[in-house]
């Protein structure tokens, strides 16, 4: 069995993940930016993580997924800054939306599995955020805050047992 973990990190919270989960896995496999990645070819199951960026996945991993996603195996994982667990009705309302956006570009792709986590919106994006105008961005870098430290041990652990129940999960031969 292959595995490939490929992502696209800006300040490096997905690259944590990316990390955690790759220790985790049995046999053959490669870590790698997704910008060092030609395709999924010769690759049984692929990891690809990305942040949330303005409510979607960022335009470079939309246009992999579209190139070389369909008809593959893929285990995604997300980072954001939104509260996983928000009392706030419309912020969990607003994150399963954004989790769907992002999902939405592996459509024709075998999904066998989603783990998301918060990770921290840097002081310098944050600051981006709010210069750029658009109220809904400038919202989220007042949530910094709240972000500072994530993904975090315990984050990084369920990363780590998502990784092995996907792996778990495939037919024997395939492990
Ligand atoms: C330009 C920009 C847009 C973002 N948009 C969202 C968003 O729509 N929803 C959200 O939950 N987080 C948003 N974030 C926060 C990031 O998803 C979060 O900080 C993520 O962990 C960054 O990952 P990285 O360090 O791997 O780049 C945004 C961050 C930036 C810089």
């Amino acid at each position: 069995m292959k595995y490939l973990v490929t992502y696209w990190s800006q300040t490096g919270n997905t690259k944590k993940v990316a990390e955690a989960v790759f220790e985790e896995l049995p046999g053959e496999k490669t870590l790698k930016p997704i910008d060092d990645v030609e395709n999924l070819e010769g690759f049984d199951l692929t990891f690809i993580g990305f942040p949330v960026m303005q409510f979607g996945l960022p335009p470079e991993v939309k246009k992999f997924a579209a190139a070389h996603a369909e008809g593959k195996k893929i285990a995604v994982f997300i980072t954001h800054a939104m509260l996983t667990n928000s009392d706030d009705q419309q912020q969990q309302v607003m994150l399963a939306k954004e989790l769907e956006m992002c999902m939405a570009a592996f459509s024709k792709s075998h999904v066998v599995d989603i783990f998301h986590c918060q990770g921290e919106l840097s002081e310098k994006m944050a600051n981006e955020l709010i210069a750029s105008n658009i109220p809904m961005l400038a919202a989220f870098a007042a949530m910094r805050p709240l972000t500072i430290g994530h993904p975090n041990q315990n984050e990084l652990s369920i990363a780590r047992k998502f990784a092995k129940s996907v792996i778990a999960s495939l037919p024997a031969r395939q492990t």
